[in-house]
């Protein structure tokens, strides 16, 4: 019952659209401007640096919390609680951020949301990722390609990683980095016909 509960408010807590109601504290419908996401790559692009990181810390909170926080409280008031339920829980405002009831199921590309997840249930894969993000990020100015290279180095890392011996989470963590990349197809596309945005200019590509 417990269980059922927390994961009805991880996706809930998850959908909340915290780059789109950024964006409009600004005067903003991000859904309209730069690549048209609610992430904070695009709140950062088009309403400002501050604001992007706003974004970014709020998202990536909606997947730590579920992840890390939630089994906590679970275990307070059940005893026995598995931290592993973490990860469901953190798939779960992944999916909600992707997913999102309030705004038709419309969302965001789950970045940052799956970052915080991963902080709080694989933090060597997160390292990994970060690394693989910073130096892609660096090299081409493409943020979109370094979440994609992050994402499959992730999906990689929890296979390799020693501290990892549960198969149920080394899959699910795997196909929440496949997810990850799929949502990126419409940066794919831009990237090989050559219009995606990159960091730093001014152009910016529609959705
Ligand atoms: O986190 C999303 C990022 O990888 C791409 O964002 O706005 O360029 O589609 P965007």
């Amino acid at each position: 019952m417990l269980v059922s509960v927390l994961a009805v408010v991880a996706y809930l807590f998850g959908a909340i659209p915290f780059g789109l109601l950024v964006a409009k504290s600004r005067g903003v419908d991000i859904r309209s401007k730069g690549s048209g996401n609610i992430g904070a790559t695009n709140v950062f692009r088009v309403v400002g640096k501050g604001w992007g990181t706003c974004t970014f810390v709020l998202d990536a909170l909606k997947g730590f919390l579920p992840a890390y926080a939630f089994p906590k409280a679970g275990a307070c008031l059940v005893e026995g609680f598995s931290a592993e339920w973490g990860v469901l829980f953190g798939l779960l405002a992944i999916v909600g951020h992707t997913f999102p009831i309030y705004l038709k199921f419309k969302g965001g590309k789950g970045v940052a949301t799956s970052a915080g997840m991963l902080l709080g249930v694989a933090p060597v894969a997160v390292g990994v990722g970060f690394v693989c993000w910073l130096v892609t990020v660096l090299v081409s100015r493409y943020v979109s390609l370094g979440s994609i290279i992050a994402s499959f180095a992730v999906g990689i890392t929890v296979w390799v990683d020693p501290r990892e011996d549960s198969i149920i989470v080394q899959s699910a963590l795997s196909l929440m980095s496949v997810l990850v990349i799929w949502l990126h197809r419409a940066n794919i596309k831009r990237l090989l016909n050559g219009t995606e945005n990159r960091f730093g200019k001014k152009k910016e590509a529609a959705s």
